[in-house]
């Protein structure tokens, strides 16, 4: 079925959403009267329900109760609340599992899971999918016009906690795949190098799962069963997601991403993102002492990259602690209101959490909810409802675009690749060189993009790519066509190095960049733990501070590009560390080492230089300013993540409208707080 047209908003929803995930059913009815008065009082606009429903929808295979689900959606529609109504696919009663314990998924040591949580599931399981595709079948008849209802939730964060299953029927599913991939059993071959170790096969039915092995299994295996398992899931969405548009057509579909990097690494967005009507993301603060607004705006960031620029929405994130890290801070006051308003500057219209009532049973029970345990008379019940006071006054700015200025190359199939076993330094992980590129460009109060290695890069002065592992000739032209044309590219180690099947490019590191970077590189030099190399200006080139790198080096040979620093010691001594390759109308850095302290920024900084992006230097650390424009205006959020009072200069005059006063010359914008001026023009 051909992708339906990108929905810009849930279904008759005409304010941003403003809501959670609301779960009735552990509740008695009685309490549904009251969830309504306080959902008004705090300006609830939609609200998630019957995600992990299936056990009550279908107490008995083949009989259905929707009585409930009636009066919950006729309550919800007399209330003028939007329903974001789940398929429970996430969550198959028990009597299925008792009639079809295949389907339970197995892990990858041969351990079947058990019943009694959720998302257990094998993706390709007949059995699961029969049913799966029968209850939304149920629920589309049955609600499909339903008037609550402004948008379908497939299954809840399809990826986690189980993404991959290794039983046997995924190993007959696995190799009519690879069929559809490769071909044959002699493809498979040359594209896995069974030459290797003897793992040659004589036919498909002789390939299983990348299941243990006494030592490192094929890595092209390993990477192509990381593809089959996002593809299986993904075909479970799209034939929810067609018996939903051929039942109750107008009404989006979407599924709940979670495009954190450290959330869900097994889904391939950028494949997700073209088949939901809307794109949905969940977001939830990972408090390991990194700066989380920082890896918020990332996230949302790369949702928005997902959704090709569009207004998305945040489906949920949460009020205060959440219950399933080591240790579980409350949020400090004034931060839900800044992680919700971030996520609506970087594009989302609306915010929502999970839940709405805090429950008192079940694994979740210490989760914070927008109705605690302490009930209103709390922080968080008013710092909820001051939230929808204020998302109430930004409804203008739904279907506006954020504006991005620079962007930075993302894959997750790179990023899989270069997970796997045996690197040459397992200290190197691409999200962490991700996350430093981007901190850096955010501390510079630069809005990126993400993009795919293929995409047209052209409208951006600056794309940087942290670590592009996996690169296929194609994207090593298509880097290669940006630099010509006139952009700034800053390329870090490891980059360029296998193609699609894990293989090494043939020739020199890094074979898919080496005409684009202008050198090659001889000998990867990781450093042992803790060890480090010094970088210098050498002779010749522009002067700039020493500095340090660590975990990684390089043996570069430069073949046009110009050394900005190099090694003054470690193994490549005397030999470029960072360089630059002017290419046609633009240039190429390369950062053959992961810079210490402000390194990279100092590296930036020149990148900066040759993209001329201006420094804004007006603004101060730690505020974030993002704009958002389009036919309604263009809208400039600042959100202050200090403990301190700051000055933000203005471009030109405005509204403020959380306080509606006059905004000119320099907004204030008070410790911890948000400002949203509706520029005058
Ligand atoms: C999400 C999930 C929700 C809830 C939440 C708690 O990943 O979709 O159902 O479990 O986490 O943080």
């Amino acid at each position: 079925m051909p992708h339906t047209p990108r929905a810009t908003a849930p279904q008759g929803l005409h304010q941003l959403a403003f809501g959670g995930d609301y779960n009735p059913e552990q509740w008695p009815e009685e309490v549904w009267q009251e969830d309504m008065r306080l959902m008004r009082e705090a300006g609830v606009t939609m609200v998630s329900v019957g995600i992990f429903s299936w056990a009550l929808l279908e107490p008995e295979p083949g009989t259905y109760d929707f009585g409930w689900l009636d009066r919950l959606l006729d309550l919800l529609h007399a209330n003028g609340i939007r329903a974001d109504l789940g398929t429970p696919t996430v969550a198959p009663p028990a009597w299925f599992y008792r009639a079809h314990p295949e389907a339970l998924p197995v892990s990858r040591e041969g351990v079947r899971y058990a019943f009694g949580s959720r998302g257990a599931i094998c993706h390709s399981n007949p059995d699961y999918r029969a049913a799966a595709a029968n209850i939304t079948e149920q629920l589309v008849r049955r609600y499909g016009s339903h008037p609550a209802l402004a948008l379908w939730h497939v299954h809840n964060e399809y990826g986690v906690p189980v993404s991959a299953c290794y039983c046997d029927n995924c190993a007959a599913h696995f190799r009519r795949w690879l069929t559809a991939r490769h071909g044959d059993v002699e493809a498979v071959n040359a594209a896995w190098g069974t030459a290797f170790w003897g793992q040659r096969y004589r036919g498909l039915d002789e390939i299983d799962p990348p299941r243990t092995t006494p030592t490192v299994g094929n890595p092209a295996q390993q990477l192509d069963y990381a593809r089959f398992a996002d593809a299986t899931m993904r075909e479970n969405f799209c034939a929810e997601r067609d018996i939903l548009h051929r039942l109750a057509p107008g009404i989006p579909v979407t599924t709940n991403f979670m495009t954190a990097l450290s959330q869900c690494d097994s889904v391939d967005y950028w494949a997700w993102g073209r088949e939901v009507d809307l794109v949905t993301n969940d977001h939830y603060l990972i408090t390991d002492g990194r700066r989380t607004h920082v890896n918020l705006a990332m996230a949302a960031d790369l949702t928005r990259s997902v959704a090709g620029g569009a207004p998305w929405l945040l489906l949920e994130h949460s009020a205060g602690g959440v219950n399933w890290q080591p240790r579980n801070p409350a949020k400090r006051p004034g931060e839900m209101a800044r992680n919700s308003l971030a996520h609506v500057a970087r594009g989302s219209d609306g915010a929502m959490f999970f839940q709405w009532r805090q429950s008192l049973r079940g694994a979740e029970k210490f989760h914070s909810a927008m109705l605690p345990h302490a009930g209103t008379d709390s922080r968080i019940w008013r710092e909820v409802t001051r939230l929808g006071a204020d998302l109430g006054l930004l409804n203008g700015i739904r279907t506006t675009r954020t504006v991005a200025d620079v962007a930075m190359v993302w894959d997750w199939q790179s990023w899989w690749a270069q997970s796997l076993e045996w690197r040459p330094s397992q200290d190197h992980d691409a999200r962490e060189r991700a996350d430093a590129f981007y901190a850096s460009l955010f501390d510079r109060h630069l809005t990126v993009d993400f993009a795919h290695p293929d995409a047209d890069l052209s409208g951006y002065p600056l794309v940087v790519v942290p670590a592009l592992y996996l690169a296929t000739e194609e994207s090593g032209r298509n880097l290669r066509r940006y630099v010509e044309g006139g952009g700034t590219l800053v390329v870090s180690y490891f980059s360029g190095i296998v193609d699609a099947h894990d293989a090494v490019h043939p020739g020199p590191y890094p074979g898919a960049l080496r005409d684009v970077l202008g050198l090659t590189v001889e000998e990867f030099s990781p450093l042992a733990e803790g060890g480090t190399v010094r970088l210098v200006t050498p002779e010749g080139a522009p002067e700039g501070p020493e500095l340090t790198g660590d975990l990684w080096s390089d043996v570069v040979i430069p073949r046009g590009a110009e050394t900005m620093w190099s090694y003054a010691d470690g193994i490549p001594a005397g030999r470029p560390a960072v360089t630059r390759h002017r290419l046609g109308e633009g240039t190429a850095w390369y950062v053959s080492t992961r810079p210490t302290g402000a390194g990279l920024d100092a590296v930036l900084d020149r990148a900066c230089e040759d993209a001329r992006i201006a420094p804004r230097t007006g603004l101060p650390y730690d505020v974030e300013v993002v704009t958002r424009t389009g036919d309604a205006g263009t809208y400039l959020f600042v959100i202050n993540h200090t403990g301190g009072d700051a000055k933000v200069p203005l471009d030109a005059p405005g509204t403020e409208l959380l306080t509606g006063e006059p905004a000119t010359g320099h907004l204030a914008v008070p410790a911890g707080a948000v400002r949203v001026v509706r520029l005058d023009s």
